[in-house]
This record gives structure tokens, sequence and C-alpha cells, in this order.
């Protein structure tokens, strides 16, 4: 049975940096509080109108491509992880297809919907495809543009300050070598909170519908207000809402969980790890998760600082930067893990 490895990887993120000063400039908030609550000091913030998801994810892949030695016709199959996509649908799979200029069609593009575990789900999903032997090169991406959608007002400061926009690629090759790629990986999923950390609208839950008519078609007026939804406005349900602290106390819970099944399922220990990357979604909850896995500085990977949270591009962008600085090396020991909106989260181990 092949294994999967990461043959490249690469990562976008914009010129634009926006600092915890630039962000008082439109909010009630100072750097003080975010730093000290997050790790935060700047994200990046993507051009409007030039840049999107898609292009971002384009740009990490050609590195990814490039650093694998392959060529863009050797894509068997596009996984692409992201929370704010182009379009509400197509999903961005296609998209990146056609953006790389891959015109052939004896290829799939699936799109994943896990927010800030997606590129674990994402990594997963290709490990199985590539161990059943059905395809050979699996390019995996995340990619995000929150900066389109958060409320810059002070009612949206809790969860603004935190997202920044970016992407990370990596290909995922199938090689026969032994205790190579990926060694494990772990999905959960707990649906019970999944409106406390979450983006409502647009959604199929509300909305417009024929059915609201107990008599005959709508009149021309309500045809008008066919795409405003019950309370969109008002309540502005466009916008992602967090319950901060239930995510914080689910987090710090989960991350050590899932870290250790991959551990225990492989038969090593947090000593034997020789780096982790997490999910960069505040660095305090990174800390937290050293602390409890006792692992030293140099053995956890944390960018949270300069870029924020970006969700599904997170850990390839984390993880390229680690090994782009050397931090992460042929025969290592490495673990990815993640936690966030559904909620849902994932582990995996690597041996690099
Ligand atoms: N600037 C200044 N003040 C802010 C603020 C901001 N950007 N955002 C919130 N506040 C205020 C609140 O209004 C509140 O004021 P009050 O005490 O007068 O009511 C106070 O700061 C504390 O708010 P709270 O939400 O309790 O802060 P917190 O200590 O829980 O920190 C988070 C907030 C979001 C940083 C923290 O809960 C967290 O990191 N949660 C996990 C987030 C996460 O990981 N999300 C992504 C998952 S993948």
């Amino acid at each position: 049975m092949p294994n999967a490895k990461i043959a490249g990887i690469g990562f976008y993120v914009p010129d634009q940096v926006i600092t915890n000063f630039d962000l008082m400039k439109v909010m009630d908030t100072s750097d003080e509080w975010i730093r000290e609550r997050s790790g935060i000091v700047e994200r990046r913030y993507a051009k409007k109108h030039e840049e999107t998801p898609t292009t971002m994810a384009a740009e990490a892949s050609k590195k990814a491509i490039e650093r694998a030695g392959i060529i863009k016709e050797d894509i068997d199959f596009i996984i692409f992880a992201t929370l704010s996509p182009d379009y509400y649908f197509p999903g961005c799979g296609v998209l990146l297809q056609r953006e790389l200029g891959i015109t052939k069609t004896e290829i799939g593009a699936l799109d994943i919907r896990n927010q800030c575990s997606g590129f674990i789900y994402g990594l997963s999903v290709a490990d199985q495809f590539i161990k059943s032997g059905m395809y050979k090169n699996i390019l995996l991406v995340g990619s995000e543009m929150h900066s389109m959608g958060l409320d810059f007002s002070t009612r949206g400061r809790a969860v603004s300050v935190l997202f920044g926009d970016g992407a990370g690629a990596v290909l995922i090759q199938a090689t026969e070598e032994d205790n190579k790629g990926v060694l494990t990986t772990h999905l959960h999923s707990d649906g019970t909170n999944a409106e406390e950390l979450a983006m409502i609208s647009p959604g199929s839950h509300g909305g417009y519908h024929l059915q609201d008519e107990e008599f005959g078609f709508p009149s021309k007026e309500e045809l008008g207000e066919v795409f405003v939804y019950d309370g969109l406005l008002d309540n502005k349900t466009y916008y992602p809402r967090m319950d901060g602290q239930l995510v914080f106390k689910k987090a710090v819970t989960k991350f050590p969980e899932v870290i250790m099944e991959a551990l225990q399922k492989t038969g090593y220990t947090p000593a034997d790890i020789d780096m982790l990357v997490p999910h960069q979604a505040n660095l305090r909850i990174a800390q937290f998760v050293q602390k409890t896995l006792k692992l030293p500085d140099d053995k956890v990977y944390n960018n949270i600082m300069k870029y924020g949270n970006t969700t599904a591009a997170s850990i390839p962008i984390a993880l390229c930067e680690a090994w782009e600085a050397g931090k992460v090396k042929e025969g290592d020991l490495v673990c990815l893990a993640a936690f966030g909106s559904g909620f849902t989260w994932g582990s995996a181990l690597i041996r690099w």
C-alpha cells in the first residue's frame, strides 16, 4: 500500500499588512487587548477586486507544485478547504483548476467546509485516496479571505481582530517508502454548539419561500425581497459570531486529546514529536497545549503574531514557514492539530 508524503509545500500572504493600530482607527479596541488575549500583532488583508481565495491559493499551489518537481498536468485531484469561498457555489476547487490552467478533465475537485480543521480533514481525505491507489498526486490547499466578511464596527471587534487572509498548499504524493508521509489522521465532530462559532447567513435556514404564502404566489413587492432573509439585516447574521470563551475552553481540552490519540495510535509519546504545528487560533491556546504536552519552545511553531487566524490556511502556512526556516527536516516527526467551528477537530502525524 502506498504512503502519502508531502512532496511540495508553498504559501502566499497578501502584501497589505494591517496592524492592531490600524484596527484601532475603525473600532474601539487596543493593541494591548489584542496582543494579550490572542498574541496577534498584525495580519494581512487581500487586495479587494484583485485577490480572492482562489488567486491566493494559486500562488501557494504554484510553489508547492514546483517544489514537488512535478508539472500541473500531473495533478489527479484538487482538495480546497475554505470558509470564505469566492462564490456561494461553485466551490473554489474548480476555480483553482481554471486559475492554474489545468485543462484536462480527468481530474476531480473537492471543496471542504470544515473551517479551522479543514486542512486536516483534507489531508485525511488525500491520505485515503493515495493509500487506496486511486490517485498519485493530490493538491491540497487551505485559503481564506476573511477581510471581505468581517464586522469592522466595535460590535464585531471580539471576532474581527482575530482573523487574517492567506493561503497554504501542499502537493501530496504517493510513495512506496516505508514509515514516510502521513502516518495517521484523526477526525472528530460534535454539532451540539454549531451556532456558537458560525456565520449563519446566507443559508437555507431562512429566506423567503413560496410556501410562505397561504394563498397563491407572493406579491410583486414581496418578490422584491426574496433575498432578504428573516432578520438578516437587523441581526447581522451575515457576520461571523463566536462564543469566544466556550471555544477557548473546548479547544484547550480537544487539542491535547486529539494529539495524544495520534501518538497512542502510532506508539509515540509527546517527547518523540520534532515539530508541533497547531492551528493558529490563539497564542494562548497554543501555549496551553505546549505546556500540557511538556514540549520545549523549539518544538512548537507559531506565527499567529504575523498573520492572525487564517482558518483553513493557518496550518499549511505555518508548516511551510517552519520548513523554509529549516525547522522541519527530512525524517522529522511532525504533528498537526486543529480545532474550530462545528465544532470539528483533528490531528495528523507525518514522518517528513
Ligand atoms: N478590543 C477590546 N475589547 C474587547 C475586544 C476587542 N477586540 N473584544 C472584546 N472585548 C471586550 C469585551 O467586550 C469584554 O468587555 P466587558 O468585560 O466590558 O464585557 C472584554 O473584552 C472581555 O471579553 P471576553 O470575550 O470575555 O474576552 P476573552 O478573554 O474571552 O477573550 C477571545 C476573547 C476571543 C480572544 C478568547 O475568548 C479566545 O481566544 N477564544 C478562542 C477564539 C478562537 O480560538 N477562535 C477561533 C477558533 S478556530
